[in-house]
C-alpha cells in the first residue's frame, strides 16, 4: 500500500510568488541555454555565472527561518469573496476540470468584456479581443514573445517589476528605462522622449505601479500614445492593481484616443480578489495583436484554471460596493503600515495604489537598504525587500537607501510590524 502523508493545513499557506530558485540550489554555470538570457536580465547571474536566488526567495527563507512579519512579499493573507470561493468550488462538483477553450470560457471572456465596459467604457468583443491567460505573468511573457525580434527594444519604467527584465532578455530585445524618482515616481518626460525611438517595439507600462504605488499621471499616458504613433510602437499595460486604487479612478491607457489599435491590455484576476494562487489573467486588445500573442500563448501553458475560470467571472460581476470596499480596507492597511513606518523614523512615500509601500531608511542612517533588508528580520522581526531589486545595476545608486513594504496583510499583522519597527527609532 502506497501511504501519501497528509500535509499540515500551514504547509499549504502562501509563501507568495517569486521564490521558485530556492537559496540553496546551486545551478551549473556550464549548463548553457536561454535560461542564462533569463537570469541575467533579472540581474540573477552572480560570480562565475551562477544563478542568485531572487530577493524575494532571500527575504521568504529569512522570514521563514526567523519568524519575522513577511512583509517583504505582495500576497494577501486574508481570503477574498466568499461568492468567488463557492463559484471555484461549484465548478468543481460540476465537473469544470477540463481543458478549457484556448481562448478561454465564453463566461470568463465575457465577463472581462462587460467589466470593461462597466468601469472604462471599452467594449472588447469577447471572441476577438480577450483572451485568458495563466495570470498576467503568461500574457506578459506571450506578448514579449510574442512581438519581439532580436534587437528589437522594449522601453520600461525603473524599478520594474522582475518578470519584465526576464522576458525582455529571454526575446532577445534590448531593454531601455526611464528612471521614477522618489518621492512621486513620476517620469521626466524628456527622459521619455529620449528613451522611445524608431528601434522600440514595445512600451511597457505598469499603472497602478510595483514597486512604487505611483498612478501614472494622464499627461504621461497621452505622451506614451504620441510616442507610440510617432515610433510606430506597441503600448504593454500592465493593470493587475486596476481596482486598489486610493482616491484616484484609474485610467487604462487603452482609454486614450487613438491608443486602442497599438494597445494590449493585461490585468488579473489574483490582487482584486485576493486570488493570487489562481493565476487567472487576460489581456483584451486588437484581435490582430491578440492573435499574434496567441501563436505563442497555446505553446507556453495552453490554457490554465479551468474552475478558477467562472470563479472569477463570478467576481468582474460583483457590485460596485465590492471594488470600493476591497480598496477602502487597503486604503487604511496604507495609512496603518505608512504612519507606523513614520513613527519608526522613516521618510515616507505616499502610496497612490497597490499593495506597496516605499520608505526611505536614510533618516534612519541605513543608506544601504539592501544591506538593512538582511538585518531587518533580527533588528525588528520584519521582512521587506530593497527597491533596488527592482532597478538595474547601473541604476541602482539612485534607489539606494529605498525599502519596500506590503501592507496587503491582517490590521494585527500590520500593527504588530509596526509596534515592532519602532524599535528602530530608539
Ligand atoms: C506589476 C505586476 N504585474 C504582474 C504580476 C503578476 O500577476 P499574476 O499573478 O496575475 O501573474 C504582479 C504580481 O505581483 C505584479 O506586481
Amino acid at each position: 500500500m502506497l501511504w501519501v502523508q497528509r500535509p499540515e493545513p500551514t504547509r499549504w499557506r502562501s509563501y507568495g510568488g517569486n521564490e521558485i530558485i530556492s537559496p540553496e540550489w546551486k545551478l551549473s554555470m556550464d549548463l548553457s541555454g536561454a535560461w542564462q538570457r533569463a537570469a541575467r536580465g533579472a540581474m540573477l547571474l552572480g560570480e562565475g555565472g551562477a544563478l542568485k536566488p531572487t530577493i524575494f526567495a532571500e527575504m521568504s527563507a529569512l522570514a521563514l527561518s526567523t519568524g519575522a512579519i513577511n512583509l517583504g512579499q505582495g500576497f494577501p493573507d486574508e481570503d477574498g469573496p466568499a461568492e468567488v470561493l463557492e463559484a471555484a468550488r461549484q465548478a468543481i462538483s460540476d465537473g469544470v476540470n477540463q481543458y478549457p477553450p484556448g481562448i478561454g470560457f465564453p463566461v470568463l471572456r465575457e465577463a472581462i468584456s462587460a467589466h470593461q465596459k462597466r468601469f472604462y467604457d471599452l467594449a472588447p468583443d469577447p471572441d476577438r479581443e480577450v483572451v485568458v491567460t495563466a495570470g498576467a505573468t503568461e500574457a506578459l511573457a506571450a506578448t514579449i514573445l510574442a512581438l519581439i525580434d532580436t534587437g528589437d527594444e522594449v522601453v520600461t519604467f525603473e524599478p520594474f517589476y522582475d518578470s519584465y527584465a526576464a522576458m525582455i532578455a529571454l526575446s532577445g530585445a534590448v531593454h531601455r528605462t526611464v528612471a521614477l524618482r522618489a518621492p512621486y515616481f513620476q517620469p521626466d518626460h524628456d527622459d521619455l522622449r529620449h528613451a522611445v525611438s524608431d528601434r522600440t517595439r514595445i512600451i511597457l507600462i505598469n499603472s497602478p505601479h510595483n514597486p512604487t504605488g505611483a498612478m501614472m499621471g494622464r499627461e504621461t499616458l497621452e505622451l506614451i500614445v504620441e510616442l507610440a504613433h510617432k515610433h510606430d510602437a506597441i503600448i504593454v499595460t500592465d493593470e493587475v492593481y486596476e481596482h486598489l486604487t486610493f482616491g484616484q479612478t484609474h485610467v487604462p491607457i487603452a482609454t486614450l484616443p487613438g491608443a486602442w489599435d497599438r494597445t494590449v491590455t493585461i490585468s488579473s484576476g489574483g490582487k482584486t480578489f485576493s486570488t493570487t494562487g489562481w493565476k487567472v489573467g487576460w489581456m483584451t486588445g486588437p484581435s490582430d495583436l491578440l492573435q499574434a500573442i496567441l501563436a505563442v500563448k497555446q505553446f507556453l501553458t495552453y490554457v490554465n484554471a479551468a474552475p478558477f475560470q467562472p470563479a472569477i467571472a463570478v467576481g468582474l460581476g460583483l457590485p460596485g460596493a465590492f471594488f470600493e470596499g476591497v480598496a477602502g480596507v487597503l486604503q487604511q492597511k496604507r495609512d496603518l503600515l505608512s504612519a507606523g513606518l513614520s513613527l519608526a523614523g522613516f521618510t515616507v512615500s505616499e502610496s497612490q495604489a497597490s499593495y506597496f509601500v516605499v520608505a526611505d531608511a536614510l533618516p534612519l542612517g541605513f543608506a544601504d537598504a539592501a544591506e538593512l533588508c538582511r538585518h531587518l528580520p533580527e533588528l525588528t522581526g520584519v521582512v521587506a525587500v530593497p527597491i533596488s531589486a527592482f532597478v538595474n545595476d547601473e541604476n541602482k545608486s539612485g534607489y539606494a537607501s529605498l525599502v519596500r513594504f506590503a501592507f496587503c496583510k491582517k490590521v494585527e499583522v500590520l500593527e504588530r510590524a509596526s509596534a515592532q519597527l519602532a524599535g528602530l527609532a530608539r
